[in-house]
């Protein structure tokens, strides 16, 4: 029999790895600049956790999550999302009761039933952020902030989509006057909207159906609901997102306001967003990130009342858009018939370290054939061969080859003096 992976899950090869690895590196860094903690979380949880949290009425627990009997029958799901399960740790585990805000990171893997295609997967990863017990606009504003930053170090292009659904007061007048201007499409409707209709007319504009849509069109959105207070914060975020300035001191541009961004889990108050990337590559699946304010749902899973703000993105979606970017390891074969060689490579760790460069080596002891040696250094890309031979030893020297310009160098053997070569070597390699 031939396996394959099941519908929905890919393998992230070690030829993509490097880019995995941009993308969490880059993000724990800005991540960790504004003071955001890892907390690292079960895959799995009680089922009625995300049916409580993402809200009865989301596809998501209506449709895709992967539910299952233990073998003591209790119903556990694979998890869908991350914030659930961030919600429920702070308050089991009592952060509630540490010094606000508490701002949390995370990656991992998390499992929806969809249908699955480019961009879109039945297993993919987020890196998560939350920030639990804030109320103050620095979340958003700084978050919004965060992930411009991720984005441009990334080098990608993208917009971000802002829209506030406002607090329980606007979404009651809303929720009225949408039932009311749908009431009458009832029939014509998609069977999801019908079900939305009674549990969270909100959602209805969240509907991918066409026909739909254009039933939606000339309704009324939630921005003309809001309440004066939330009408009042959400003036004041989009003024000071008005004023973020690039290092070159330019505004930037790429906010703009969509009227029918709701997003698709219920927990959601006021201010929601979007992070859409602008290339060809994902088509539909162009939401990159997404996030927004949820003020009751710490309470809601049992905590005290606990405003709260969060986003995640998706890494498989950025794998697709996201090059191996310019910072690169060095790599080395170390090709050897000396015992020494191990003490040397060990040492070359410390002293690389020491130095900041990141060094791969792959040490080749009592290579039998040195031509086919270098023939493999060169089909696995690697940028020097170090020669630490009986000829090497005699003269107590290492030679040094740039696998790029060919060239060979000749240093006494101390492992500084390979790093002082490799750094002068790969210096011209660069430029
Ligand atoms: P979400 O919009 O469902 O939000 O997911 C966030 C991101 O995860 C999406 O923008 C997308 O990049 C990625 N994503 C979602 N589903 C898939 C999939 N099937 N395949 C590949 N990528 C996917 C949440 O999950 C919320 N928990 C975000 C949040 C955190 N809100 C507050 N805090």
């Amino acid at each position: 029999m031939k396996y394959q992976s099941p519908r929905g899950t890919q393998d992230i090869l070690p030829k993509d790895s490097k880019i995995w690895q941009r993308i969490i590196n880059t993000s724990k860094e800005i991540l960790e600049f504004y003071s955001f903690q890892e907390i690292i979380l079960p895959i799995f949880e009680h089922t009625e956790l995300f049916q409580r949290s993402v809200g009865e009425s989301s596809d998501i627990v209506n449709k895709e999550m992967y539910t299952f009997l233990d073998r003591s029958e209790r119903s556990l799901t694979l998890r869908p999302e991350g914030t659930a399960g961030i919600v429920r740790a702070y308050i089991e585990n009592g952060l509630h009761r540490e010094p606000k805000p508490v701002k949390l990171w995370t990656y991992g893997p998390l499992f929806r039933y969809e249908r699955a295609q480019v961009g879109r997967y039945r297993q993919f990863h987020q890196v998560d952020a939350e920030v639990l017990g804030s109320n103050s606009i620095a979340c958003e504003v700084e978050s919004v902030f965060a992930l411009s930053k991720i984005f441009n170090t990334l080098e990608i292009d993208y917009h971000i989509e802002i829209n506030s659904l406002g607090d329980e007061e606007s979404r009651k007048s809303y929720k009225e006057y949408f039932q009311k201007y749908t009431k009458g499409f009832l029939n014509d409707l998609c069977e999801d909207c019908k079900r939305r209709y009674e549990q969270n007319p909100l959602r209805m504009l969240d509907c991918k159906v066409k026909a739909d849509q254009e039933i939606f069109a000339g309704a009324k959105k939630p921005l003309e609901f809001l309440s004066g207070e939330s009408s009042k914060t959400w003036e004041e975020i989009k003024s000071l997102l008005g004023i973020y300035k690039d290092k070159n001191n330019r505004p930037i541009q790429n906010i703009v306001t969509n009227p029918n961004l709701v997003r698709g889990l219920d927990y959601y108050n006021d201010f929601v967003f979007e992070v859409k990337s602008t290339s060809e590559v994902l088509k539909g699946q162009s939401a990159i990130c997404g996030g927004g304010r949820y003020d009751n749902l710490v309470e809601s899973l049992g905590g005290p009342k606990t405003p709260a703000f969060g986003w995640a993105m998706g890494i498989e979606r950025l794998m697709l858009i996201v090059k191996e970017g310019i910072q690169k390891n060095i790599s080395i074969s170390f090709l050897s018939n000396q015992e020494e060689v191990f003490n040397y490579s060990n040492q070359l760790f410390e002293v690389g370290k020491e130095n900041n460069l990141k060094l791969n080596i792959e040490v080749v002891y009592n290579p039998q054939n040195i031509s086919k040696q270098i023939d493999t250094a060169l089909k696995k890309n690697a940028d020097f061969i170090v020669f630490y031979l009986d000829s090497e030893k005699v003269k107590n020297i290492f030679k040094i080859k740039n696998l790029k310009t060919r060239e060979e160098i000749e240093c006494t053997n101390q492992v500084s003096n390979i790093i002082d070569v490799l750094e002068r070597e790969y210096n011209k390699i660069k430029n």
